[in-house]
């Protein structure tokens, strides 16, 4: 693959924000102790809320303790090849502040970033990870005994990219597809709101 086609933005960003894609295709490699605590590690210094960490992971490594029950929690669109990731992590947060008991209204907002940092890190050392919405949560919650007071907000399936032929007719096409961003000048606006729709110009 040339590296034109890898980099997806025509600015230059960083590479290991501009290289990440979510793969569905994993290869057979493992991912080391090592490996795994770098990831986890990483996200771990994510800022967060009144510094609240209020993200929890819930690892689980193929052929070992709670991979096939965390497994079997994805919608069947998303196992048929998730079961190739070495590793799956559910995402979970706790709503509660501990300092003041109330309600953390941040908390979604602190696991997103704190998977974003996970995503880094695992892109810079050549992994690829996808999350996952697709997964039942009242079936982890079950699974796993997790109390109430905890989101389980996502699933990440996590390895190294393997080869997009290993994946089923339809899957494999849009593995090959490179995802599009809606333009800056939608999502960005400068001193007052300007709500623009898809397809705007830059300047509209
Ligand atoms: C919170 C979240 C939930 C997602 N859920 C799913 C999912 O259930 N199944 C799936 O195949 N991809 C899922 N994705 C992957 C997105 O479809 C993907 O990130 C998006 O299309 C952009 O592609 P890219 O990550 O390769 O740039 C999810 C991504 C996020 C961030």
């Amino acid at each position: 693959m040339s590296d034109e086609k890898v980099r997806r933005s025509h600015l230059p960003i960083h590479a290991v924000l501009n290289e990440r894609f979510s793969p569905r295709a994993f290869s057979a490699r493992p991912v080391t102790d090592t490996e795994l605590e770098l990831v986890l590690e990483a996200a771990r210094w994510t800022c967060s809320s009144m510094n609240e960490q209020p993200w929890r992971f819930l690892v689980t490594r193929q052929g070992r303790e709670g991979h096939a029950a965390l497994l079997s929690a994805l919608e069947p669109s998303n196992a048929v090849w998730a079961d190739k990731a070495p590793v799956l992590i559910l995402n979970m947060v706790s709503r509660e502040l501990s300092r003041y008991g109330n309600e953390n209204h941040h908390a979604w907002h602190d696991l997103g970033a704190a998977t974003a940092q996970l995503t880094a890190q695992a892109t810079a050392l050549g992994m690829g990870l996808r999350q996952l919405a697709g997964f039942h949560p009242e079936v982890a919650r079950a699974a796993f005994a997790i109390p109430a007071e905890f989101d389980l907000v996502s699933v990440v399936a996590l390895g190294f990219p393997g080869d997009p032929n290993d994946l089923e007719e339809a899957l494999r096409e849009r593995e090959w597809q490179y995802s599009t961003r809606k333009p800056l000048s939608e999502l960005v606006s400068y001193g007052r709101f300007a709500h623009r729709h898809r397809g705007a110009t830059p300047e509209g």
